[in-house]
């Protein structure tokens, strides 16, 4: 049956053929040569009805076996190439593979965030516990145990931003200096990193939302050059060179005395600047000894304990570090502003 064996013949090719093939184009041609309108399948099937009537269901259904496997075998090998993406150029097409690829971004942490994890280190390393508290705050803790009674006019110094049930959001990370005391008995040390809210109007120097650093030493015979020992090591670690401080006196209702820390501008090298309008000097922290009301309402005995406590804005490190002038980016993001940290 000669027929039968040419059909035999036209599919082993066809089988060959399709499965060396290496392009998805060189597939699609295949397909038309196998089976496209010319194609010596579809001109048997076409003249079947030449044949005799006795062989013509066999013959039929053999061309029509032959027809949908080799359709089968196309789409198959169409399939395994477009697995692949170099199949999917042409067959002249070449891959230069010592282009540079195309770089997957990835995220990173906030600069904010990278600082306050260096100086979390920083501290660490000089015995210090890492502590922290709700930003949704009790009055008690951010004002009233805190030296700051109710119409105390100290209360104005940070506008606050309260809630419709009478708490507010923490102005300052110092309620965590009251919740520590609650907690442990002295000898503490601890800092407290956190969000803070104020407020207030933005400007470049400005936020309603900041990032600041509480830290509280208690001891017996802790004094101002304990405090004053402690800032000018930590600062040596965040700079990563000697910087020079200055105590002016600050006042704050839970600490007595008060001081603003100011270090020398690291921007312009204290020769004067817009950064530190042009005085040579930042204000960089306020700090003080721990106010014997604020001891007492952390049961701790003033007659036997004192301490210090600092409260530093983690953004004005930042900024201090990379030169930044504006606060507000940090809040902003800017991809262009993130993506150079
Ligand atoms: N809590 C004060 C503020 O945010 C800063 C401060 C902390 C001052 C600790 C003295 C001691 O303004």
């Amino acid at each position: 049956m000669e027929i039968m064996s040419r059909l035999d013949k036209f599919l082993k090719d066809a089988e060959t053929e399709i499965n060396n093939t290496v392009s998805l184009k060189s597939v699609q041609e295949l397909r038309i040569k196998y089976l496209g309108r010319k194609s010596e399948i579809v001109t048997i099937l076409k003249g079947l009805g030449g044949i005799p009537s006795d062989l013509r269901p066999k013959i039929g259904m053999r061309a029509n076996e032959v027809k949908s496997y080799i359709d089968k075998i196309l789409i198959r090998r169409e399939k395994e190439l477009s697995n692949n993406i170099f199949n999917t150029l042409g067959d002249k097409e070449k891959i230069d593979i010592t282009e540079p690829g195309i770089k997957n971004e990835t995220g990173h942490l906030h600069p904010i965030s990278r600082m306050r994890m260096e100086v979390e280190d920083i501290f660490s390393s000089m015995g210090f516990t890492i502590a922290t508290g709700p930003e949704v705050e009790l009055d008690y803790y951010n004002f009233e145990a805190l030296n700051i009674p109710p119409d105390h006019p100290a209360r104005d110094m940070q506008d606050t931003i309260w809630t419709v049930e009478g708490s507010l959001l923490r102005t300052h990370t110092s309620c965590v200096q009251i919740r520590t005391m609650e907690k442990f008995k002295p000898p503490i040390r601890v800092i407290a990193p956190g969000r803070v809210f104020r407020y207030e109007e933005t400007d470049a120097s400005h936020e309603h939302t900041f990032y600041q650093v509480e830290g509280l030493m208690i001891d017996k015979n802790i004094s101002v050059s304990n405090l004053i020992a402690v800032m000018k090591t930590m600062l040596k670690s965040v700079f990563r060179r000697t910087v020079k401080v200055r105590l002016r006196p600050g006042y704050f209702p839970f600490v007595e005395p008060g001081f603003e820390l100011d270090i020398n501008c690291l921007i312009c090298g204290g020769t004067g600047c817009p950064v530190c309008k042009q005085s040579g000097w930042v204000e960089l922290l306020p700090c003080g000894l721990v106010h014997p009301n604020v001891l007492k309402a952390g049961k701790v005995d003033p007659r036997e304990y004192s301490g210090f406590a600092f409260g530093m804005g983690l953004d004005r490190l930042v900024m201090m570090r990379y030169g930044i002038d504006d606060i507000r980016l940090f809040h902003s993001g800017d991809l262009r502003f993130l993506e150079q940290f």
